[in-house]
C-alpha cells in the first residue's frame, strides 16, 4: 500500500511511463504500469496535433495486427493516460473524450473517490467468487435496491451477460407461474435498432400487443433510449403501451439501461423520465467506472423463482468491482449531480443546434441529457476523423450516419463549449467527402 501510495503522488509524463511499459514483454509488473493506469497528476507534453503517428503509436499498432484476432477495426490512437475529461495519447497528444469508452466512463479518468475506492479494496480483497459472501457486493445490492423500483439484484460481468440472465430469469419465471401448463411462454420481443434482438419496428405499438397478446411471449425487451442503435428514445405512449400489454398478458417487461441507464439521461434511471416501471432492468456499462461489471435489478415475484445453482458467475460481484460501484453509484445518485447533467446535456443539445443547424448535412440533432445523436444524411466517419484529428473523440451509431455523443457525466460547459466549436469547424469535410 505504502509504495502504491507513493507512486501515485508522483507527477506522471504519459508518453515515458508507457513506453517502458510497452517494452515489458516478459511478464513483469513494473512501476510504469501502476502508474500509467492510475492516471493521477498527468502531466501531457504539448507536442500539438500535427505529431504524425510513428514511434510508439505505430510500434504498437503494427504489433496489435500481429498477435491479435482482427475483430476490431480500430481508430489509429494508442491511448496511454487520462485526466478528467482529457485522454492522451502516447505521442502525447491531448483529446477531449466524448466517447467515455463508450458510455462506460462516467466519472472521466482519475476520479479521486473512485480510485480510492479501488485502490483500498484491491489492498483488502479483490476476488472470492461466488462461493463465499463479501461485504461490497451486499452494500452495492442494498444501494441500487434502495435508489430503483428493484427488490432485489443479480451481477454478471457485461451488458451481454446481464440481458442473457435477464432471458433465463424469465423463462424461469414463466415456467415457475405456471407450473401446469406443457407449454409455458418462452419466447421474446426486441426491436429493430436495439442492442439485443430486433423483431419488430421500434415504436409500432399495435404490432407489439398483438406480438404480446399471443400469450407465447415470456418478456419484451426494450431500451428506452437506444444507444448503438442511433440515439432514438421511446415514446412515453410506446412504453405505457408495452406495459399495458405485458401486464394484461402476463409477460415481463425489462428495459436494457446497460447504456441509457446511471444518470446519463439526467434522472438516475431512463425509466423514470417515462414513469414506465419495468419488472427487469439490466445495468452494466458504468456501473463500476470502468470495471466490468453487469447487474440484472427485478421485483421480489421474479427473483421468488430463482433457486440456488439456476445462473451463476465466477467473477461477477467481487469486492473490487463492487466497491468501486459503490463510489460511482454514491456520485451519480446525488440529485445535485443528476441536476448537472440534466443542465449541461440541454445547453449541449442547444448549443449543437444553433451551429449545426446551418448543415445541409444534419438531419436531426436527438436525444436526452448526454446521450446526444447527431443523424447525418451521409457516413459520419469522416467527420468523426476530422473531429479526432482535431483532438476531438466522438462515436458513431446507427447505420454509420449518426454522430454520438457520450462524454464523461463530469464535463465541463467550457468543455462542451470547445466540443461544438470543433464539430462546427470539421463539418465542411463532409462535403469534401461527397
Ligand atoms: C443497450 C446495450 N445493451 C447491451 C450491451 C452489451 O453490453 P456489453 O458490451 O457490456 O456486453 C450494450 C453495449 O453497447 C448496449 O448498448
Amino acid at each position: 500500500m505504502t509504495s502504491l501510495r507513493f507512486l501515485l503522488n508522483g507527477s506522471i509524463s504519459p508518453a515515458t511511463d508507457l513506453r517502458s511499459s510497452f517494452r515489458l514483454e516478459n511478464g513483469e509488473c513494473g512501476g510504469g504500469r501502476v502508474k500509467a493506469c492510475l492516471n493521477l497528476e498527468v502531466r501531457a507534453p504539448d507536442l500539438g496535433k500535427n505529431v504524425g503517428f510513428g514511434g510508439l503509436s505505430k510500434e504498437v499498432m503494427e504489433a496489435e495486427g500481429k498477435v491479435l484476432v482482427g475483430t476490431y477495426a480500430r481508430v489509429p490512437v494508442v491511448l496511454s493516460s487520462g485526466k478528467g475529461c482529457k485522454l492522451y495519447d502516447v505521442e502525447g497528444r491531448e483529446y477531449l473524450d466524448l466517447t467515455a469508452g463508450i458510455a462506460v466512463n462516467a466519472l472521466g479518468y482519475g476520479d479521486p473517490d473512485w480510485m480510492k475506492a479501488v485502490m483500498e479494496q484491491a489492498c483488502k480483497l479483490t476476488h472470492v467468487s461466488n462461493v463465499f459472501y463479501s461485504i461490497p457486493q451486499v452494500k452495492l445490492a442494498k444501494l441500487l435496491v434502495a435508489c430503483s423500483f428493484a427488490d432485489r439484484v443479480f451481477f454478471s460481468n457485461s451488458g451481454t451477460e446481464a440481458n442473457e440472465a435477464a432471458i433465463k430469469f424469465a423463462r424461469k419465471f414463466q415456467r415457475f407461474s405456471h407450473p401446469d401448463e406443457k407449454q409455458p411462454a418462452m419466447e421474446f420481443i426486441a426491436f429493430s435498432h436495439s442492442f439485443h434482438g430486433r423483431t419488430m419496428e421500434y415504436g409500432n405499438i399495435q404490432a407489439a400487443r398483438e406480438l404480446i397478446q399471443s400469450g407465447r411471449i415470456a418478456a419484451v425487451f426494450v431500451e428506452p433510449i437506444q444507444g448503438e442503435g442511433g440515439i432514438y428514445s421511446a415514446t412515453k405512449e410506446f412504453l405505457q403501451s408495452l406495459r399495458s400489454a405485458c401486464d394484461e398478458a402476463g409477460a415481463l417487461l425489462v428495459f436494457d439501461e446497460v447504456q441509457c441507464g446511471l444518470g446519463r439521461t439526467g434522472y438516475l434511471w431512463a425509466y423514470e423520465a417515462y414513469g414506465v416501471v419495468p419488472d427487469m432492468m439490466t445495468l452494466a456499462k458504468p456501473l463500476a467506472g470502468g470495471l466490468p461489471i453487469g447487474a440484472v435489478l427485478m421485483t421480489e415475484r421474479i427473483a421468488a423463482a430463482i433457486n440456488a445453482g439456476d445462473h451463476g458467475s465466477t467473477f461477477a460481484g467481487g469486492p473490487l468491482v463492487c466497491n468501486a460501484a459503490i463510489a460511482v453509484l454514491d456520485k451519480i445518485s446525488n440529485p445535485g449531480f443528476l441536476t448537472s447533467v440534466s443542465k449541461k446535456g440541454k445547453y449541449f443539445k442547444d448549443l449543437l443546434m444553433q451551429k449545426l443547424r446551418g448543415s445541409s448535412h444534419v438531419k436531426e440533432i436527438r436525444g436526452l441529457g448526454l446521450i446526444i445523436g447527431i443523424e447525418l444524411d451521409v457516413p459520419a466517419s469522416p467527420l468523426v476523423d476530422a473531429c479526432r484529428n482535431s483532438g476531438l473523440l466522438v462515436l458513431t451509431a446507427g447505420k454509420g450516419n449518426v454522430v454520438r455523443l457520450v462524454p464523461p457525466l463530469i464535463i465541463s460547459e467550457q468543455e462542451l463549449d470547445r466540443a461544438a466549436e470543433i464539430l462546427f469547424e470539421c463539418m465542411p469535410v463532409l462535403d469534401e467527402s461527397k
